[in-house]
């Protein structure tokens, strides 16, 4: 199957080594909107044969012989791309967001392209962390049956987890997945800062990161509370609030007050309405 890849973020650093890997998988173009992104990917899998397009200009694929594009590019460019983006009449368009519906992808061929499709995997994906795809759930989504059958197909061959899934469902899964995720490793950054502005070392909180998920996982998050808020303990509460006012930490200081008493309210009010 020839594929290519639009978009050389942290996304399609990690899909193209598992492309690469298969050989019944073709690479043949990398796009991205800047030509050092596209360049560093190809280096990446060292192969010669690649070619690398780059700016809105070069996203006309008609005159290739391609079978699968994969877009994975911010979200906030899709309507961009789509709208210059022209593929061979019978190539499959799947993209990888989590929150984009499948049907935004008909802008593609100027209103005219025939198979599309969802490739998403439910992970974080960082070009500096390497991950395992045997245990990334794949939610696959298409327009047509056949067209599903053939990217299930595709996810199966990197994962053990792969399952259909409507637009609808893959956006309530990335909401989710943003409190999951990118919201408590934000909460973490906050440590982190703390801890730094206070000459603190982070690992001291590794052990405790590490049994929060644990527990997270074997009794569930809601059974798992613990801390100030729920033990409703408000002078600690207070005494806190006033210590992360007196430190000095940059311009998102003011924030740091505002998340902590957030968070207490929403655990307290959580409580309260379980006890109800
Ligand atoms: N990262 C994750 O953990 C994760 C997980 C699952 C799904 N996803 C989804 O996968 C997709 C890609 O995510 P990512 O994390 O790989 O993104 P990323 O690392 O930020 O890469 C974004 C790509 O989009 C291009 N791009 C950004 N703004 C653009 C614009 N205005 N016009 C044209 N191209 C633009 C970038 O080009 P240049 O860099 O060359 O400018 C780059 O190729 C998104 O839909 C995301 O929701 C992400």
């Amino acid at each position: 199957m020839k594929t290519i890849f639009i978009g050389a973020g942290n996304v399609a650093w990690h899909l193209v080594s598992l492309f690469s890997k298969n050989k019944d998988l073709q690479i043949t173009h990398i796009w991205s909107r800047k030509k050092e992104n596209a360049e560093s990917l190809k280096n990446k899998l060292n192969d010669e044969s690649i070619k690398i397009n780059y700016s809105i200009q070069q996203l006309d694929f008609s005159k290739t012989d391609v079978d699968l594009a994969i877009l994975s590019i911010a979200d906030g460019a899709f309507e961009t791309v789509l709208s210059k983006l022209i593929l061979p009449k019978n190539c499959i368009l799947a993209h990888t967001s989590g929150a984009q519906p499948m049907e935004m992808l008909k802008l593609a061929n100027q209103n005219q392209i025939k198979n599309i499709g969802v490739f998403y995997p439910l992970q974080t994906f960082s070009k500096a962390k390497e991950v395992d795809f045997s245990q990334i759930p794949f939610c696959i989504e298409a327009n047509d049956k056949k067209i599903e059958e053939k990217l299930t197909s595709l996810a199966k061959q990197f994962s053990n987890k792969v399952f259909q899934v409507s637009s609808k469902d893959r956006s309530i899964l990335h909401v989710a997945a943003v409190f999951a995720c990118n919201f408590s490793n934000y909460l973490w950054t906050i440590s982190e800062q703390i801890l730094k502005e206070k000459n603190l070392p982070f690992d001291m909180l590794k052990p405790l990161l590490e049994e929060t998920l644990q527990k997270a996982l074997e009794i569930n998050p809601s059974n798992a509370q613990t801390g100030p808020a729920i033990r409703k303990d408000e002078k600690v509460i207070e005494k806190h609030l006033h210590m992360i006012e007196e430190m000095n930490l940059s311009n998102s200081n003011p924030h740091f007050s505002q998340i902590y008493k957030l968070m207490t309210e929403s655990i307290q009010k959580k409580k309260k309405l379980d006890l109800t």
